[in-house]
C-alpha cells in the first residue's frame, strides 16, 4: 500500500460518496441533536464491518477498523453539526428542514471520512495498524463536541498517535489542498461585560451613574489593547459584538451588557488579552463610578499543526495530488475550530480541501448559498486513506 494506491478505488466510490453527502445534506441537525445523522453514519460504518460505538459525547459516533497488526492507531475526524440557517441554494438535495442547513460543509466532511473508512476497510488485511474514525457533534457550539469526545476517551482505546481533520473550502480549486505548519486557526474566547451604574431622570445625570457613557469609554479603551499593548507582529482580535442597555430616551441607563470575542494564535497572547481587558475595565469603572463585571470564557484553543506530521502530510498529499497541488497557506485564519482540542493532545494536521465550483462565485462558510464541488469527495477520501496508512507506517 503506497500513497497513490487508493486513487482508482476512490474514484469508483464516487457515487456512494455523493449519495452520502446528499443524504446528509438533506437532514441537517444542530449541535448535539445529530440523531438522524449519527444513525446514518453508524449504519455505514457497521455495514463496513467496523466496531461502532454511538452516543459518545452526546450524539457522537466512533468506528474502529482493526488492522492486520495491533499497535497505536491513527484517527480521522469529521464534524457532524449543521447551522441555524435558511438554505438558499437551488440544489435538488436541499435541506428538508426550514431554518437548518449544512452551510459549513460538515456533510462533505462526514462523506469523505466515511469514504476513507470504506477504502481502508476494503484492504484491512494490509493495514499496518488500527484506524479510528471520529464523528463528533457540536463543532459549531463552543465549548464544543471535541472536548466531550476526548473526555469519553476516544483517543485511548486503541491509543491514537496521530489525527487528521479537514475543512472543505470554496476558495481553493478541486484537486488542491491548503495547509500550513504551526498555527492554522485561532483561539476563540468569549466574554460578557456587565456595567452597573445608577438609573436617574435623563435631565439630572449628576444624580445617577450613566452605564452607557461608561460602555462607550470601555469599548474604545478595549480597542487600545490590540492597538497599543500587544506585540503588533502577533495577530489578535478583540470584537465587541453586542451591546444592550437603556430603557427610554429620557432615562440615564443603569445597566449595559456587552458580549464579544477575542482571537489569538497562541496562549501567551490569549492571556494578555484577558489581563488587558481586566485592567482596562477596572480603570473605566474607577473613572466612571460604575461597577464592571467581566465574565471571560476560554473557548477553543489555537489550532497548531504538528511540524513532523505536516511534513508527512505534504509528502503524502504531494504524491497523491501532485506536488504543485499542495498549497502552503500564507496566513492562518482567525476563525476557530474545536479540532484544536485534539491537536493539544497529540500530533495533528488540519487542512483545507479545495472544493470550488468552476465559474461560480465562491461563498464563504455559513453563507445560505454555500455549496461544494462534489468532485472533491473522492479526492478527500483517497487522501485521508493514504494519510492514515502513511502515518501508521
Ligand atoms: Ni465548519
Amino acid at each position: 500500500m503506497n500513497a497513490v494506491s487508493f486513487r482508482a478505488a476512490a474514484e469508483a466510490l464516487r457515487p456512494r460518496l455523493v449519495a452520502w453527502r446528499r443524504q446528509l445534506h438533506q437532514c441537517p441537525e444542530l449541535g448535539f441533536e445529530e440523531k438522524e445523522t449519527a444513525a446514518l453514519v453508524a449504519g455505514v460504518l457497521t455495514e463496513l464491518g467496523l466496531q461502532v460505538r454511538m452516543g459518545i459525547g452526546g450524539t457522537g459516533v466512533v468506528g474502529v477498523l482493526a488492522g492486520a497488526k495491533d499497535g497505536p492507531a491513527v484517527a480521522l475526524r469529521a464534524d457532524m453539526d449543521a447551522l441555524p440557517l435558511q438554505e438558499d441554494t437551488a440544489v435538488e438535495f436541499a435541506s428538508r428542514y426550514p431554518g437548518r442547513m449544512h452551510g459549513c460543509g460538515h456533510d462533505a466532511h462526514m462523506a469523505v471520512v466515511l469514504g476513507a473508512a470504506a477504502l481502508l476497510a476494503a484492504r484491512r488485511q494490509e493495514l499496518p495498524g488500527p484506524v479510528v474514525f471520529i464523528f463528533q457533534p457540536g463543532e459549531e457550539m463552543p465549548p464544543g463536541g471535541a472536548r466531550l469526545m476526548l473526555a469519553a476517551g476516544v483517543l485511548d482505546n486503541p491509543p491514537v498517535k496521530a489525527i487528521f481533520g479537514l475543512h472543505v473550502t470554496s476558495y481553493l480549486p478541486v484537486g488542491t489542498v491548503g495547509v500550513r505548519r504551526g498555527a492554522i486557526m485561532a483561539s476563540a474566547d468569549n466574554f460578557t461585560i456587565k456595567i452597573k451604574g445608577r438609573t436617574v431622570h435623563g435631565a439630572s445625570p449628576h444624580l445617577g451613574v450613566d452605564a452607557i457613557v461608561a460602555a462607550a469609554q470601555a469599548i474604545l479603551a478595549l480597542q487600545t489593547i490590540v492597538a497599543r499593548r500587544l506585540d503588533p507582529v502577533q495577530p489578535a482580535v478583540l470584537t465587541v459584538g453586542t451591546i444592550h442597555g437603556g430603557e427610554k430616551e429620557n432615562i440615564v441607563a443603569g445597566q449595559v451588557t456587552m458580549t464579544g470575542t477575542t482571537r489569538a494564535l497562541n496562549n501567551v497572547i490569549r492571556k494578555q488579552l484577558e489581563a488587558g481587558m481586566r485592567q482596562v475595565l477596572a480603570g473605566v469603572a474607577a473613572a466612571s463610578g460604575t461597577a464592571i463585571d467581566l465574565d471571560y470564557l476560554w473557548g477553543y484553543p489555537p489550532l497548531i499543526n504538528d511540524e513532523k506530521l505536516t511534513t508527512l502530510f505534504r509528502r503524502v498529499a504531494g504524491a497523491v495530488l501532485g506536488p504543485d497541488k499542495v498549497l502552503e497557506l500564507a496566513n492562518p485564519s482567525l476563525g476557530a475550530e474545536d479540532f484544536a482540542r485534539y491537536a493539544e493532545k497529540l500530533p495533528a494536521v488540519y487542512f483545507n480541501l479545495g472544493a470550488a465550483i468552476p465559474d461560480v462565485e465562491p461563498h464563504p462558510w455559513h453563507h445560505p448559498q454555500f455549496n461544494i464541488n462534489e468532485d472533491c469527495l473522492p479526492i478527500g477520501a483517497g487522501l485521508l486513506a493514504s494519510l492514515a496508512v502513511a502515518a501508521l507506517g
